[in-house]
């Protein structure tokens, strides 16, 4: 099959949250299994060719009618791991200084995205036979396939699947901006079709005329045809619910592999995870100033809301007294950052605290840590906590979205020893977030065997893209018939 992914971020080249993650390892389990994948994305200032052997060469050159405008469109090529990456290069609406969106322009530079992409189609020398996209930056480019070129003769037989990765971010602009910025009617605005909340959303767009729409684990696909979990999209969501599937992410296990990852002190398996994966807790904890034998409780995320920041707090605090060790890699919202300030101005000898991101440190924290907290308000699918249990740190979860999904939570009652894989709890709430921390606390202290089942059975967790790749051939195929 050809596969075209367009995203606004895809590693190894660009990155701010998962889907960069997504789109580069889901498209490498492609090409393992024999397809072709190209991935189109933007070609922002902060990409750094020099690291990689390729050169990127310049292919194409053409105009992107946006009503008035004709901005121009530079489309550079390299294979990497064997994929076609296609970078867009406007310098005016992506060689910007600071992060990859959060520009008062954003609903226009992505747009002029996703006609490049859509330009970029009819140019590739091969038949496309499904166009992937994700998220709101894309989510017009099934609207613009299906209204603007439903009979061009290269174009009109590509299918399409929208993929929701965060529900929040609508793209919304104005009704006037369909014709402005995507040549497209306003009437698909006032027949209501990508209308929401009285605007135009591009994701709304997405989810009314892709062929398939799924989300990234089945909780969440769940969680978003409801009221409450949907973030308001369920009434949409519930239309198409036929087309409408949640598929579990999996991760990138040979960059996160313990085995054989060089950021960390000392590589392990399960095999001599007792004493080699203790030796890392060890050397982080002389490193920073903690006793290495109490039991470390890690945080490796974004500071957001999303990630419930103030059941994170109360859990940290509550661990600092209990004679445990809080640790937190990240940065985001200000009051979080002078939170955990705070907490280590407080209790320096129990926390450590690094505000910004360092991927050595991140590695070197999951592979230290007995236990990864992650009680997120809601999460789509979350990696953190797979690469915790790939690292044997045992994720502490609100059972919501992917967390429900990939994480086996110890049950004293049921006595799970044998496939539980962390814990969890299900009321977003502080007393339940700590009653799950003093769990942990109690098993690590208390129930060595239970403790170290936890962890065989977390270093065993399949979290490979084999299935769910498999899951969405299947779907791109069911598509195809
Ligand atoms: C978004 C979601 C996260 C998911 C990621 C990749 O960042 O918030 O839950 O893991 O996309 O799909």
């Amino acid at each position: 099959m050809n596969i075209v992914m367009v995203t606004s971020e895809c590693l190894p080249f660009s990155k701010t949250g998962g889907l960069g993650d997504v789109a580069y390892s889901l498209s490498k389990e492609f090409v393992k299994k024999g397809h072709n994948v190209s991935i189109i994305s933007p070609l922002y200032k902060k990409i750094n060719f020099e690291k990689f052997k390729a050169k990127p060469k310049k292919l194409y050159e053409y105009d992107v009618k946006m009503n008035w405008r004709k901005p121009s469109c530079e489309v550079y090529h390299l294979v990497h791991e064997k994929m076609d990456y296609f970078f867009i290069k406007n310098d005016y609406y992506f060689s910007r200084d600071g992060g990859l969106y959060g520009f008062y322009d954003d609903g226009e530079r992505f747009a002029y995205f996703a006609n490049a992409a859509t330009l970029l189609l009819k140019e590739l020398p091969f038949k496309v036979d499904i166009v992937h996209v994700h998220d709101w930056q894309g989510g017009m480019i099934p609207c613009i396939l299906r209204v603007n070129y439903w009979n061009d003769k290269d174009l009109k037989n590509i299918k399409t699947v929208l993929t929701i990765h965060n529900p929040l971010f609508k793209g919304y602009l104005n009704r006037d901006s369909l014709y402005d910025l995507y040549n497209l009617p306003t009437s698909l605005f006032d027949d209501g079709s990508v209308r929401l909340e009285n605007q135009v959303s591009t994701l709304k767009a997405g989810i009314k005329f892709a062929h398939k729409i799924t989300t990234v684990s089945p909780t969440h696909a769940f969680e978003l045809t409801t009221v409450e979990g949907s973030k308001g999209l369920w009434y949409d969501l519930v239309l198409r619910q036929n087309d409408f599937v949640g598929v579990l992410n999996g991760m990138d296990q040979v960059e996160f592999d313990p085995k054989h990852d060089k950021t960390i002190y000392r590589n392990y398996n399960v095999n001599n995870f007792e004493t080699n994966k203790k030796l890392n807790k060890i050397e982080f904890c002389k490193e920073n100033g903690l006793d290495p034998e109490l039991p470390l409780f890690a945080v490796v995320s974004r500071l957001t809301d999303q990630k419930g920041l103030d059941l994170i707090y109360a859990m940290a605090d509550f661990i600092t007294h209990e004679g445990g060790n809080f640790a937190v890699l990240g940065s985001g919202e200000k009051y979080a950052e002078d939170m955990f300030n705070g907490l280590y101005a407080r209790n320096s000898k129990h926390t450590y605290v690094y505000i910004g991101y360092s991927d050595d440190i991140a590695h070197k924290l999951y592979a230290s840590s007995d236990f990864f907290i992650m009680p997120s308000a809601f999460e789509p699918c979350g990696l953190g906590q797979m690469i915790a249990q790939r690292y044997g740190s045992l994720p502490l979860v609100r059972r919501t979205g992917g967390l429900k999904d990939s994480v086996i939570c110890y049950d004293s009652e049921r006595n799970n020893d044998d496939i539980a894989n962390g814990f969890g709890f299900d009321d977003y709430s502080i007393v339940e977030a700590i009653k799950c921390a003093a769990q942990a606390l109690n098993v690590y202290n208390l129930k060595k065997d239970t403790f170290k089942h936890l962890v065989k059975n977390a270093l065993t967790t399949d979290h490979s893209w084999n299935e769910s790749a498999d899951k969405y051939l299947e779907i791109y195929s069911s598509t195809l018939k």
